[in-house]
C-alpha cells in the first residue's frame, strides 16, 4: 500500500471504535420510497435494473434498444438509439402534466431580494434564453463557458444550452481569468455568459472584469458574451462581442420546440483539478447522466416532489451543483431554494432563517459548513424553528463523527436520517450513500454502495479486500452517469482512470470495510486535495508557485484543517535575489490566486533552504506534510540528502 494509504489506514484505527448506530425510525421505514427490495432488483435485474430507471425517470422521445454498450471499454454508452431533450425533461414535460404551476425556483438573494419561478414560468425563461443563444448562432454540440453566480439565471442557462443540444461548460466564479481562458480554450467555447457581478458578504462583487481580462489576450474562440444585470455595478464594454442578457433575452419569443438528442449527446464539460497541472473537462453525456441523478435524487433523499422543498447549497461551479440544483431536482418536479450569498450575511444565523422562511424539508450540504456552524454554536440554529426537516444529506469529503452527531441532533432534530454520499465530478452521481428507511447508518461512513453500483476495495493487486481492511476504492462495472472522456484527451482518460486496475475505474479514493463490510472513505491516495469539498491539485499550485520570478522551487501538501478538512501548505525555495520576508508570502498567496482562483490560495506559505527529496528526484511530500501538521518527521532514510528536514526544521524556528 502507498504511503499515504498506510497513513490514512492507521488514522481509521480510531474510526473503527465507532459503535453508535442509528437504525431509521419504524414510521420513516414503513414509508420510504427505498425500500430493501430495491437492492433486490438491482441484483436481479442487473443491467436493465438502469433500463427501468431510465424509462421510469424520464420521458424518452424515441426509446432506446440497447440498454449499455460496453463492446468499446472504458468509452461507454448508455441506452443506445434512445433520443431525448433535458430541458424538455426538466420542464415542459411538467408543464404539459399540469404541474406547470407547481414552485420550481425560490430564490433569494444576498440582500434579501427574491424571486420565484414555478414551472411554466422557468420553461418560457428557458425558452426564451434558447432562442437568444440561438439568434447568436449558437448551434448542437456548440460549447458555451458558464461563468455566473448562484442566481436562476445560472440554472436557466444551463437549461438553454441543453435544449439547443449546446454543451455547457461551468466555470466557478471563484475562479480566476486565467483559469478561465484556459478552459475557454480547452473547450473552443463560442459563447461566454456572465454577469456584472453578484454580492458578497453584504457588498457586490464583481465578475465581468474577470471576463474582459480573460479575453484581452487575441485568439480566443469566443464570439459574443452574455451579461446578466444582477448587482448594477458598471462594467467595461465591447462593443459586437457583449450583449446585455436583458436586451436579448428578454425580447426573444417564448415558443422554442425542443428537439430530442441522442442519449449519448454531450451535455456538459465541467473541468476538476487532477495529478498533473492541467485540469481535466469532465465529459458527461445526456440519457445516463440523467437517469442516475434522477434516481438516486428520488432514493437517497426520499423526495417527495409535491410537498418536499430540496436545498441544496453547492455552487453550479461544481458537479453537485450540476446534478443537484440544475438536473435532477427538475427532472423530478421537486421545490428547490436556491441562495446567492455567504452564510453569515448579514447574520450566522442565515441558512437556518432560510430554512425557516422556505420549509425546507431536505438539506444537502458539505461537512466543512457543517464544522463552521458547529464553530459558531449551536445557540444560533436553535433560535429557529428547523422541524420541517426531514433528511440530511452530506457531500465532498469525509464526514467526521462529531460532525455528523451535531448535524443529527442540532439541525436534525435527532430524528431526521442523514445520508453521507460518496461520489465524483467523474461519477456524474452518488454512488455510496445509505437510502434513509433502510440503512443503519453510522456516524462517518457512507457505507454502501447505491443500488446497481458495483464498488469495492482492493488491495494492491486488484483483489476484493476482506472485512475489516482496506485498500483503494474501485468501481467494478459501468455506471449510467459515468464520465463519456475527458474532453479532447481519450489517452488521458484511459490512463487516469482505467490503468491502475484492469477492467475496473480507479477513483483515487483510500477507503476501508469495517467488520459488517461497510464502507469508510480515508481521502485521496493520489496528489488531489480537498479544501472544504473542493478539489485542488498539488501540482497545478505548485506550478503557479514557479511561475513567479522569486521562486525556484516549490512544494505543496494538504494538512489536516478543523473546519476546511484539509488546508493548502505550501513550501517554497527562493532565488538567489528574492527576499524572505512577510511581502513575498503576501505576493505569492495573491500570485496563485491570480492563477487559479482564490480558494487555491495557500494557507501558509514557508520559505525553506532545501525539499527532501528521494534520489530519483521525487519530492517526499509526506515528510512535508508531517511538518505542516506539526508531527514528528517520519522515516526519512530514502531521502537522497538525510540532512534536508533538519535544515528545514531549523529554518522554520527562524
Ligand atoms: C472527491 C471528489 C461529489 C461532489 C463533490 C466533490 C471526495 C466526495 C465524499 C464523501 C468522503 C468524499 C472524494 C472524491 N468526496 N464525497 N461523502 N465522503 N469523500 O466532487 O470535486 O469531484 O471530488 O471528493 O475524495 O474522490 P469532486
Amino acid at each position: 500500500m502507498s504511503e499515504s494509504a498506510q497513513r490514512q489506514g492507521d488514522a481509521f484505527e480510531n474510526l473503527l471504535h465507532e459503535e453508535r448506530r442509528f437504525p431509521p425510525s419504524e414510521e420513516f421505514a414503513a414509508q420510504a420510497l427505498a425500500q430493501p427490495s430495491l437492492y433486490e432488483e438491482a441484483r436481479s435485474r442487473g443491467t436493465e435494473f438502469w433500463a427501468d430507471q431510465a424509462r421510469a425517470c424520464l420521458s424518452w422521445e424515441t426509446d432506446f434498444t440497447q440498454t449499455l454498450d460496453w463492446s468499446e471499454a472504458p468509452f461507454a454508452k448508455w441506452f443506445v438509439g434512445g433520443k431525448l431533450n433535458a430541458a424538455y425533461n426538466a420542464l415542459d414535460r411538467h408543464v404539459e402534466e399540469g404541474r406547470g404551476d407547481r414552485m420550481a425556483i425560490h430564490f433569494e438573494g444576498e440582500p434579501g431580494d427574491t424571486r420565484s419561478y414555478t414551472y411554466a414560468e422557468l420553461t418560457e425563461s428557458v425558452k426564451k434564453a434558447a432562442n437568444a443563444f440561438e439568434s447568436l448562432g449558437l448551434q448542437k454540440g456548440d460549447r458555451v463557458a458558464v461563468y455566473l453566480p448562484m442566481i436562476p439565471e445560472a440554472v436557466i442557462t444551463m437549461l438553454a444550452c441543453a435544449r439547443i443540444g449546446a454543451v455547457h461548460s461551468v466555470v466557478f466564479g471563484g475562479f480566476s481569468a486565467d483559469a478561465l481562458r484556459s478552459r475557454i480554450d480547452d473547450a473552443e467555447a463560442k459563447l461566454v455568459v456572465t454577469a456584472d457581478g453578484t454580492y458578497r458578504r453584504g457588498k457586490p462583487s464583481a465578475l465581468k472584469p474577470a471576463v474582459d481580462a480573460a479575453l484581452e489576450k487575441e485568439g480566443s474562440t469566443i464570439t459574443n458574451v452574455v451579461v446578466v444585470r444582477r448587482n448594477n455595478e458598471p462594467v467595461e464594454w465591447t462593443e459586437g462581442r457583449d450583449v446585455w442578457w436583458d436586451d436579448v433575452v428578454d425580447s426573444a419569443s417564448s415558443e422554442h420546440t425542443a428537439v430530442a438528442h441522442d442519449s449519448e449527446h454531450p451535455l456538459f464539460i465541467l473541468y476538476t483539478s487532477g495529478t498533473t497541472g492541467k485540469p481535466k473537462g469532465i465529459l458527461h453525456t445526456t440519457g445516463g447522466f440523467l437517469t442516475q441523478t434522477a434516481f438516486t435524487h428520488k432514493y437517497t433523499f426520499d423526495l417527495r416532489p409535491e410537498t418536499d422543498v430540496f436545498w441544496c447549497t453547492a455552487d453550479i461551479g461544481w458537479v453537485t451543483g450540476h446534478s443537484y440544483v440544475a438536473y435532477a431536482p427538475l427532472i423530478n418536479g421537486a421545490t428547490q431554494l436556491m441562495y446567492e450569498g455567504t452564510p453569515d450575511t448579514p447574520h450566522q444565523g442565515r441558512w437556518w432563517e432560510l430554512i425557516e422562511k422556505y420549509k425546507v424539508s431536505i438539506l444537502y450540504t458539505a461537512p466543512t459548513a457543517i464544522r463552521t456552524f458547529m464553530k459558531w454554536g449551536r445557540d444560533i440554529p436553535k433560535k429557529f424553528d428547523l422541524s420541517s426537516i426531514r433528511v440530511l444529506g452530506s457531500v465532498g469529503e469525509p464526514i467526521n463523527p462529531e460532525a455528523w452527531m451535531w448535524y443529527r441532533e442540532i439541525i436534525g432534530g435527532g430524528k431526521a436520517p442523514i445520508v453521507d454520499t460518496w461520489w465524483q465530478t467523474e461519477t456524474g452521481a452518488h454512488m455510496i450513500s445509505p437510502m434513509p428507511g433502510v440503512t443503519r447508518t453510522k456516524p462517518g461512513s457512507a457505507q454502501v454502495a447505491v443500488p446497481g453500483i458495483a464498488v469495492d476495495v482492493v488491495d494492491e493487486m486488484g483483489q476484493s479486500v476482506p472485512n475489516g481492511s482496506g485498500g483503494y476504492l474501485v468501481v467494478r462495472e459501468p455506471w449510467p452517469s459515468m464520465l463519456r472522456g475527458i474532453w479532447g484527451d481519450p489517452e488521458r482518460f484511459k490512463q487516469t482512470y482505467w490503468s491502475r486496475f484492469d477492467d475496473m475505474y480507479f477513483a483515487g479514493d483510500g477507503a476501508k470495510k469495517d467488520e459488517d463490510g461497510d464502507i469508510w472513505l480515508l481521502g485521496r491516495v493520489d496528489d488531489v486535495m480537498n479544501v472544504s469539498g473542493h478539489r485542488l491539485s498539488t501540482t497545478e499550485i505548485e506550478s503557479a508557485l514557479v511561475s513567479h520570478p522569486s521562486v525556484a522551487e516549490a512544494a505543496v501538501v494538504g494538512a489536516k484543517d478543523e473546519t476546511t478538512g484539509e488546508a493548502v501548505v505550501a513550501f517554497v525555495i527562493l532565488r538567489g535575489s528574492a527576499k524572505d520576508d512577510d511581502d513575498i508570502v503576501t505576493t505569492l498567496r495573491n500570485h496563485v490566486g491570480k492563477e487559479i482562483g482564490p480558494i487555491a490560495k495557500p494557507r501558509n506559505i514557508l520559505v525553506v533552504p532545501e525539499l527532501p527529496k528521494t534520489r530519483s528526484g521525487k519530492i517526499m511530500r509526506r515528510l512535508l506534510k508531517d511538518v505542516a501538521e506539526g508531527r514528528e518527521v517520519g522515516d526519512a532514510t530514502t531521502l537522497a540528502d538525510n540532512t534536508v528536514m533538519q535544515q528545514i526544521a531549523a529554518s522554520l524556528r527562524k
